[in-house]
């Protein structure tokens, strides 16, 4: 059974919606204060099992990175027990993760990346006015700790039109997990074994997976990956209005894009055209399968949903070695609609990729599947929505009798910084915050 009373709230349960979020990111120069900080996160971070906050409208979630552990003094052997990938910090992976000329962390936002960023602290509230004030509470408490300093902060929230910048409806699929209580959103997907995303449970290969020592630091802890994403969806606009032949035409090479139209209807299940009653409806948005599409011609192999999550489509690999949780929230103002020239303004999403192996789940898609399409046997071929194109990125629609194929991709979407944290349990918080020394 999972100690849902003992995981971080932010962990397994879904968001509520529509809701507002802020990222703050904390330096700790004086271990003892940050030691404070862990107790009064603690005193805030519901579990999963709880049905309403101790921090009354908001919910609090706090994560740590590797030099957030050492600021806080953790001894060198607990240090030394964290993932691989973790220790080195998401920068540090940039070439993996396929974060170069514009994306490269030397370009990214400050202090994203560096090693000031310590305690990454998540609120989030169902408006900006509850949120607000959850948050001036917050900031009473941790103001008048000398030795904790906030660097940074990232305002985010739902936008008016409930969709994400490139006008998709998001937050549909998430992986079932076994023992967690959450309904599935995909009958075709058995639940995941908890140990996928949660630290100290059998995982999908039947064993337990390296877990930070001791115990009680690193049980019913996870990994998370924070991605700040810029969009650009004036370009992303643009591309489909010069690459479409009519308005439905550009309806539908953006859902072939992306595996979905922009409804959230996927295209496994309506493949001619959109039902936006079924793109709205949870039981039925994410009930497919791809098993009798093997070529692709309702959702091609290359579509962004597709790629991230091939569920049964034959794939080199094994799909549920690589499943993860996803929590995005936009950031920015829309563009209006109809707008087809860049306001200069930053847009996009904050994003948390949850996970109990950043190597084979999130840096695996990231790299393999988002950043490539040798798994799929296409060789060089990135995500058409999400990839690194220097504007010579293609993408191919299978149609018969002859394939179509979109040219000319460019980069729609620029990594703006980003960090690997670690999402300690509730016991854990209080472990951190009683460190001696
Ligand atoms: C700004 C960048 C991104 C945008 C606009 C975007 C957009 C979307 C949308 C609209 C969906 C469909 C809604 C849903 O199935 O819940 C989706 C699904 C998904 N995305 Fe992304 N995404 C972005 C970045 C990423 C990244 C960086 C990854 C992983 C490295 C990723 C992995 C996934 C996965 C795993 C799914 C679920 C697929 C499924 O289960 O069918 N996305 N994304």
């Amino acid at each position: 059974m999972l100690e849902l009373d003992d995981i971080q709230s932010g962990v397994l349960r879904p968001r509520p919606s529509p809701y507002a979020a802020t990222y703050v990111l904390f330096r700790i120069d004086d271990r003892h204060a940050g030691r404070e900080l862990m107790r009064r996160l603690g005193a805030v971070v519901a579990s999963a099992a709880q049905t309403t906050s101790p921090a009354g409208d908001a919910w609090v979630s706090a994560a740590l990175t590797w030099s957030g552990l050492v600021a806080l003094g953790v001894p060198r052997e607990s240090l030394d027990s964290f993932a691989w990938e973790f220790r080195q910090g998401m920068a540090a992976r940039a070439d993996a993760l396929g974060d170069s000329g514009e994306s490269s962390p030397a370009c990214w936002e400050p202090p994203l990346g560096s090693r000031d960023v310590h305690v990454i602290m998540t609120a989030l509230a169902p408006d900006d006015a509850r949120l607000a004030a959850a948050l001036s509470r917050a900031r009473d408490a941790y103001a008048q700790l000398r030795g904790v300093v906030a660097i940074w902060r990232q305002d985010c929230h739902a936008l008016r039109t409930g969709r994400e910048p490139f006008g998709y409806r998001d937050a549909i699929s998430q992986p079932a997990i076994a023992g967690s209580g959450l309904a599935p959103t995909n009958s075709h997907e058995a639940p995941l074994a908890a140990g996928e995303f949660v630290l100290g449970y059998p995982d999908e290969t039947g064993g337990l997976p390296p877990m930070p020592r001791p115990d009680v630091l690193g049980r019913n802890g996870t990994y998370v990956a924070f991605r700040k994403l810029h969009q650009r969806v004036a370009a992303f606009r643009r591309y489909l209005r010069e690459r479409a032949r009519d308005a439905a035409d550009e309806e539908l090479v953006a859902a072939k894009m992306m595996g979905r139209w922009r409804s959230g209807a996927p295209l496994a299940r309506c493949p001619l055209h959109d039902d936006a009653e079924l793109g709205g409806d949870p039981r039925r948005n994410d009930d497919f399968a791809y098993g009798d599409d093997a070529v692709g011609y309702k959702t091609p192999p290359g579509a962004h949903v597709r790629r991230t999550n091939p569920r049964d489509a034959a794939v080199a690999g094994v799909v549920r070695l690589h499943r993860m949780l996803r929590r995005g929230t936009a950031y920015g103002p829309e563009l209006p609609e109809g707008v087809l020239d860049d306001d200069g303004v930053d847009r996009g999403l904050m994003f948390a990729f949850v996970g109990a192996h950043l190597g084979r789940q999130f840096e695996f898609v990231q790299s393999e599947w988002v950043g490539g399409g040798d798994f799929l046997g296409l060789g060089d071929v990135k995500d058409p929505v999400i990839g690194a194109h220097d504007g010579s990125g293609s993408f191919s629609i299978p149609r018969r009798p002859i394939p179509r194929r979109l040219a000319g991709l460019s980069r729609f979407v620029v990594t703006r910084g980003g960090e690997y944290g670690f999402l300690p349990s509730l016991r854990a918080l209080r472990w951190l915050a009683e460190l001696k020394g």
